[in-house]
């Protein structure tokens, strides 16, 4: 006979995690409010002291290449951190999306330049863009977020064993309510295991051991903010993972 004294309802269980998640919520918001000013406050003074030093450079005999060199480095973890503050917000509370008519080239590039500064190849990532999705209606910097989380993963699952190679393409489509762009990315790592595929969007949920498990719950999230849709498929052409996202014009 199982004991059932110490079992609870599947819907207690529900409400449970529904009480623990607001909580956290309310604590990730209380940190990520305490550590946004000053890391907003940190940047303008590196700005200030970057031009200064811009400055000096060419007024003093002597070169400031070499810090100008430390403050850029400053610059590319400060902008981390401000993404990663970002997210943080962005996890404790509906985020904000402001869509508008945007070109998907630059993002692209800005995608490339980010793995770059993480020590990636930059051409590990391709662009499969057809000639009308250059355009997409997208709250820029949360694209940005998207599609860094979504390469970052497919690196992440690719490993070091094998050369990674990411595909972001689009193409033009009508879902039954409205015309927009089917945005991809997908990948030549193993693809989603059948056991994670279920957790992929819960928060927290992570199978990599220093990771926090929020990258796919924040891009569902901006996805759904876009109103948008967000699908989970095997990769054709690569063989791994492929996520699809839908955003309407
Ligand atoms: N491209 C992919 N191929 C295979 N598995 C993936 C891929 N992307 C995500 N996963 C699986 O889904 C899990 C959740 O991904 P998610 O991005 O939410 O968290 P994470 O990458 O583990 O941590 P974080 O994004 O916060 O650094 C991953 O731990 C991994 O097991
Ligand atoms: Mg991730």
């Amino acid at each position: 006979m199982p004991d059932y004294k110490h079992s609870i309802p599947p819907e207690t269980g529900l409400l449970v995690k529904e009480a623990a998640l607001a909580a956290m919520s309310a604590w990730v918001a209380a940190i990520a409010n305490n550590i946004k000013n000053p890391v907003a406050g940190i940047g303008a003074a590196i700005d200030i002291l970057d031009r200064d030093l811009e400055r000096l450079d060419g007024d003093t005999g002597v070169s400031l290449a070499s810090p100008r060199e430390t403050i850029s480095r400053i610059k590319i973890r400060m902008s981390l951190l401000n993404e990663y503050v970002t997210e943080l917000v962005d996890f404790a509370k509906p985020p904000n999306v402001f869509p508008a008519r945007i070109e998907l080239d630059p993002v692209i590039s800005v995608i490339k330049e980010g793995i770059a500064d993480l020590g990636a190849d930059p051409e590990t990532v391709q662009s499969g863009l057809t000639d009308d999705t250059h355009q997409i209606t997208a709250d820029e910097g949360r694209l940005v977020l998207i599609l860094k989380s979504l390469v970052l993963n497919g690196i992440e699952a690719i490993g070091s064993n094998k050369k990674a190679k990411i595909l972001i393409a689009a193409q033009r489509q009508y879902n039954g309510r409205s015309h927009g762009v089917l945005l991809s990315v997908e990948d030549n790592g193993p693809g989603f295991f059948d056991n994670v595929i279920t957790h992929i969007f819960d928060p927290f949920f992570s199978t990599k051991e220093a990771s926090t498990g929020l990258g796919l719950t924040l891009v569902k999230k901006y996805v759904d903010a876009h109103r948008g849709t967000i699908m989970i498929s095997t990769s054709k052409s690569l063989g791994g993972a492929k996520v699809e996202m839908f955003f309407p014009d």
